[in-house]
């Protein structure tokens, strides 16, 4: 069985009542999604994207992080931000400007 290459968790603060209360939503995390996959199919990265529950750094949110690399990136509010992310992905670096861990 094929996996991909990179797995993106946004974060759609999802908490355990099924309620999305969290700051990434508020932020429009969730508006980002369709645009991050055809940003995946458009670039022709291998990876797959996944909304995910709240990653507990609320306050930097919108969430993002890629995997396997581990990589975490907040303050993902803009499509040039994602462009940024995606841009870094596709070349095997990170946009630190969003990054939130080392
Ligand atoms: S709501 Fe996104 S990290 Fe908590």
């Amino acid at each position: 069985m094929e996996t991909p290459k990179h797995h993106i968790f946004v974060c759609a603060s999802f908490r355990t009542d099924g309620e999305a209360k969290g700051m990434c939503a508020k932020k429009g995390s969730s508006a980002f999604l369709p645009y991050i996959e055809n940003e995946i199919l458009d670039r022709g990265i291998d990876a797959q994207i996944t909304a995910a529950g709240c990653m507990k750094m609320c306050d930097n949110g919108p969430v993002m992080v890629i995997y396997p690399e581990n990589v975490w990136y907040g303050g993902v509010e803009t499509e040039d931000a994602v462009d940024e992310i995606m841009d870094a992905l596709e070349d095997g670096n990170t946009a630190d400007a969003y990054r939130l861990n080392p």
